[in-house]
C-alpha cells in the first residue's frame, strides 16, 4: 500500500454462527490515521456519487451492505473495482479521480478518510485533474 496504487485489502473476518465480524485497525490494515468516517446510503437506482479527486485525502471504501462499483482514474487509465463483501476494503491513495456507481438496493458505502472534510482538498473539474496529474508526473 505504499506505491500510490489503489488496492483491495482483505480484512480480518471472524466467522461465527451468530453472525460474522470484521474490523479495521489503523496503520495495520489501513496505511493512515483515520480522521473521519462517512457513509453513503439510500442511493436511488442509476445515481453516481463521487466524481472528483482529492489532493491529500487517502481513503478506504467498504461496502458494508449491498454492492457498488468504484471507478478510479489515474489520468492514464481507469480501473473498476466491484465491492460486494463487507470484509474487503478498497484503499484509494490521494491524487486519483474516482466515482461510485451501480449501487444495489440498500447499498451502504463506508468511507474511512485520512483528513477532515475540507472543500479545498477537492478537485471537481476533470480537466484540472488531468493538468495536475500531468504536472505531478513530469
Ligand atoms: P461530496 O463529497 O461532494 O459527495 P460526492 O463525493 O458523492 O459527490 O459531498 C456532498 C456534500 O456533503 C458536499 O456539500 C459536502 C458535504 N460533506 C460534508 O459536509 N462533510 C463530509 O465529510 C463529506 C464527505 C461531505
Amino acid at each position: 500500500m505504499k506505491n500510490n496504487l489503489p488496492e483491495l485489502v482483505d480484512l480480518p473476518k471472524i466467522d461465527d454462527p451468530r453472525g460474522n465480524l470484521t474490523f479495521i485497525e489503523e496503520e495495520r490494515h489501513i496505511p493512515f490515521n483515520i480522521r473521519r468516517v462517512y457513509w453513503i446510503y439510500d442511493v436511488p437506482g442509476g445515481q453516481t456519487r463521487g466524481g472528483h479527486a482529492f489532493r491529500e485525502q487517502q481513503e478506504m471504501i467498504v461496502a458494508l451492505s449491498g454492492s457498488f462499483d468504484v471507478v478510479i482514474d489515474d489520468g492514464d487509465e481507469s480501473r473498476r473495482f466491484h465491492l460486494n463483501r463487507s470484509y474487503f476494503g478498497l484503499y484509494v491513495p490521494n491524487g486519483l479521480w474516482r466515482h461510485m456507481e451501480n449501487f444495489s438496493t440498500n447499498a451502504v458505502a463506508m468511507v474511512l478518510s485520512s483528513t477532515f472534510y475540507d472543500e479545498r482538498d477537492y478537485i471537481r473539474d476533470f480537466e484540472e485533474f488531468m493538468r495536475c496529474s500531468r504536472d505531478n508526473k513530469s
